[in-house]
């Protein structure tokens, strides 16, 4: 089969395995620059150009997104799809998952565990916004902020609303949750792919923090996600509509709580921690999907 990975860089870790994984199980593999693939839209059908190049006849598509480039490599993604490219990531269900309040409230609405929320937009609304969560201590979130830095825990309803007062200030976009103090600093990473756990790694926060992420200095090893914590995993990638996703669970009182689902996430953590060939199951996992559609397909076709 046609291979090609969706990703700014050919050196990263997790496009070198995925590239590496597909090589391995037979196909042929092309890493393509999102940013350099541009497209044709007209009703007489679809174009896309590489460099100069035409491209097409590519049977799956794996993207590497990174949270800079979600709307243009999005737009490029969806080109693939409407070219008729299988992607265990569809366009959309990226676009749902990068958007923190839409994929809480998927989330929450399917059941879901996960930490109260609550997000607002006027000032005059922050002191009733923050007892319709509850008394402190609060973690306040950036919605653009990833691998921890935007991550803020306040003990105290004042330090809750300065913190508010000087987010909105500079315009930023946030949430509020409560503290899930049981969860101690840990958190589990699952990693799904077609409906299943194939990893999952508990990451620990270094002493003196709350946030587990690796990037923080955080410790990471191999754990089995209990059959509750898989089974949420498992949901909320469906949910989302995500083949990978990676699940970032915390251990609470009332059960496991979905903190996020990342779209695009990294292997190389994982894979080091627990061993596993995450890459190669992406690969597989994707070839047998475009090969029981491109039969149905067919089979439609005769009949
Ligand atoms: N409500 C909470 N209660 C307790 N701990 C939390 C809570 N929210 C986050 N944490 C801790 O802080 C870490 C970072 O939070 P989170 O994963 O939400 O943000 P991020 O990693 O910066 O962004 P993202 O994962 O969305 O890219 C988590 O891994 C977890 O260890
Ligand atoms: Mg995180």
């Amino acid at each position: 089969m046609k291979f090609a990975i969706l990703s700014r860089n050919a050196k990263l870790y997790s496009t070198r395995r995925l590239a590496e994984a597909a090589r391995e199980q037979g196909h042929s593999v092309r890493v393509l620059d999102p940013l350099r693939c541009y497209m044709r839209i007209a009703s007489d059908g679809f174009q896309m150009h590489y460099k100069g190049r035409a491209m097409s006849g590519y049977h799956v598509v794996i993207p590497r997104i990174g949270a800079s480039v979600t709307r243009y490599g999005s737009a490029v993604l969806r080109q693939f799809e409407l070219m008729d490219t299988f992607t265990p990531n569809a366009s959309d269900a990226i676009l749902r998952a990068r958007d923190k309040l839409r994929s809480h409230q998927m989330l929450a609405a399917q059941g879901i565990g996960m930490p109260a929320t609550v997000f607002g937009d006027n000032p005059d609304d922050t002191n009733d916004l923050l007892s319709m969560l509850g008394p402190p201590p609060h973690v306040i979130k950036l919605n653009e902020g990833t691998q921890g830095a935007g991550v803020m825990l306040t003990e105290k309803l004042s330090a809750s609303r300065g913190v508010i007062e000087a987010l909105r200030g500079l315009y930023a976009q946030f949430l509020v949750q409560e503290f899930v103090a049981e969860a101690k600093g840990a958190d589990l990473r699952c990693f799904v792919v077609g409906g299943r756990v194939v990893a999952a790694m508990k990451r620990q926060a270094p002493k003196g923090d709350f946030r587990s992420n690796l990037h923080r200095g955080g410790r990471a090893r191999v754990v089995k996600a209990t059959a509750a914590e898989q089974d949420v995993a498992i949901r909320a990638a469906r949910v989302l509509g995500l083949g990978v996703a990676g699940v970032d669970l915390i251990r609470s009182a009332r059960g496991p709580l979905v903190l996020e689902v990342n779209a695009s996430p990294g292997l190389e953590g994982i894979e080091d921690a627990t061993g596993i060939d995450i890459a190669g199951e992406i690969i597989r996992y994707s070839a047998e999907r475009h090969k029981r559609r491109a039969a149905k397909r067919n089979h439609a076709r005769k009949s």
